[in-house]
């Protein structure tokens, strides 16, 4: 059976890259933190990206390389907190890959970024509001558009990731049930 890849969408710092790296090598699939590829393709870092040439210049990119890691399987993709924000980057994620929304709260959210300084769109201000405010605005469109929805709130890396394994094995179930099923 051919593998698809799964996509872990989320706020900044709800653990992708971490969650990202432990499931990537429990199910045998390739690692992409998509962030990581952008900067090797431009040579510079997120920050120095939105600094020089703004969001918008970024959004393209991120759209771009979508379009290339959907061309095929097997990879387990960590996608950048605003990926959302553009319907066509979902569709084409879609295409060949189940998404799984990591679901963080404000609170572990700011604990494990409050001293972050590669996040562009946290760098002024009150960084708790904006957290909050930000994660306000997404949270809808992350529920949308999840497959598979795993809280990451609360626990173990060990535990949370055990967690997501055996409920991406129960989705996997059921859609080959769903699948084979005779059609009426
Ligand atoms: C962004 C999230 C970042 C990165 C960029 C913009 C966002 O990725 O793509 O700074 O709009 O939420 P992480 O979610 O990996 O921090």
């Amino acid at each position: 059976m051919e593998k698809g890849n799964i996509i872990l969408i989320g706020f900044m710092g709800c653990g992708k890259t971490t969650f990202g790296k432990k499931l990537s090598k429990a199910l045998g699939y390739k690692f992409i933190d998509m962030d990581k590829y952008i900067e090797k393709k431009e040579n510079r870092t997120i920050n120095e990206i939105f600094a020089t040439d703004g969001e918008d210049y970024f959004r393209q990119k991120e759209t771009d390389v979508i379009k290339e890691l959907s061309l095929d399987g097997g990879k387990v993709i960590s996608t950048g907190g605003g990926v959302i924000k553009n319907p066509k980057n979902i569709a084409e994620l879609k295409k060949n890959g189940l998404i799984l929304y990591l679901k963080s709260t404000p609170h572990r959210i700011y604990n494990n970024l409050k001293d972050d300084t590669t996040r562009p769109l946290l760098a002024d201000g009150d960084k708790m509001e904006k957290i909050k405010t930000l994660l306000g605005e997404r949270a809808p469109l992350y529920e949308k558009y999840a497959d598979l929805t795993a809280n990451v709130s609360h626990g173990t890396v060990g535990h949370i990731t055990e967690n997501i394994l055996k409920k991406l094995e129960e989705y996997q179930n059921e859609k080959n049930m769903r699948d084979t099923r005779p059609q009426p």
